[in-house]
């Protein structure tokens, strides 16, 4: 099997913990396990940056590219750990879009392990960060309008949908689809301090 060379990572980024979660910086090891999970027609569909299928390769290429741009400071990416299971189920990031204190936020979870919360638990995390640490003003965030689970998600983390329109989705095909934008502006976040810690 293929290994990839780690890298140094010039300015390590802290790992997030929540009550059963730990998001922490993905390691080279997480190449296969993030392949099972991922590549999967019902994960993918959804999200604008996944390509299908998805290969080890892709895997090992955005572990790469998170491992590098994290290290520049505009991007926040994690894999999201339960604690009970040991290894990766999923993948959450932030990233600064553009130079006015807008956050952008996206996230994927394997199928075997949805509606158990823990996208929810997540994205509480990577908020509180995003607002306390990364200090953004605003975190945005594209909803596929016929994701139902996500929709809730972007609910109950407080987003508020802004408009609609069209976007590309790059990894697997150079149409447009319409999807929901949606904000979170840092006074209206409330940590709940229940989720995360
Ligand atoms: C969207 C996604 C991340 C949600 O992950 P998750 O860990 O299952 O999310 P949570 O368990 O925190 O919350 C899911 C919520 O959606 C609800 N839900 C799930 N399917 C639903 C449906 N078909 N209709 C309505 N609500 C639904 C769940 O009941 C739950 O709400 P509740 O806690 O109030 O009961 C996951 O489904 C996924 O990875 N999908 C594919 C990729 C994707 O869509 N990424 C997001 C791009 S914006």
């Amino acid at each position: 099997m293929p290994t990839i060379e780690p890298e140094a990572v010039a300015r390590p980024q802290p790992s997030l913990e929540t009550e059963r979660l730990i998001l922490r910086l993905p390691e080279p090891d997480d190449a296969s396990v993030l392949t099972e999970q991922a590549n999967d027609a019902a994960v993918v569909r959804y999200t604008a940056t996944l390509p299908f299928p998805y290969t080890f390769e892709d895997a090992k290429g955005w572990i790469e590219l998170s491992r590098t741009s994290a290290a520049k400071g505009r991007d926040w990416p994690y894999v999201i750990v339960p604690r009970d299971a040991g290894a990766p189920i999923g993948a959450i990031g932030l990233h600064a879009r553009g130079d006015a204190g807008e956050g952008l936020v996206g996230f994927w979870i394997g199928q075997a392990y949805w509606n158990l919360g823990y996208a929810s638990e997540a994205l509480a995390a990577v908020l509180r960060h995003g607002f306390e640490t990364a200090g953004f003003e605003q975190i945005a965030a594209s909803v596929f309008p016929e994701n139902a689970a996500s929709l809730r998600v972007m609910a109950r983390a407080g987003f508020v949908e802004v408009g609609r329109g069209p976007e590309p989705t790059p990894a697997r095909d150079q149409a447009e689809h319409i999807v929901a934008r949606f904000v979170l502006e840092r006074a209206s976040f409330t940590d709940t301090g229940t989720d995360a810690r």
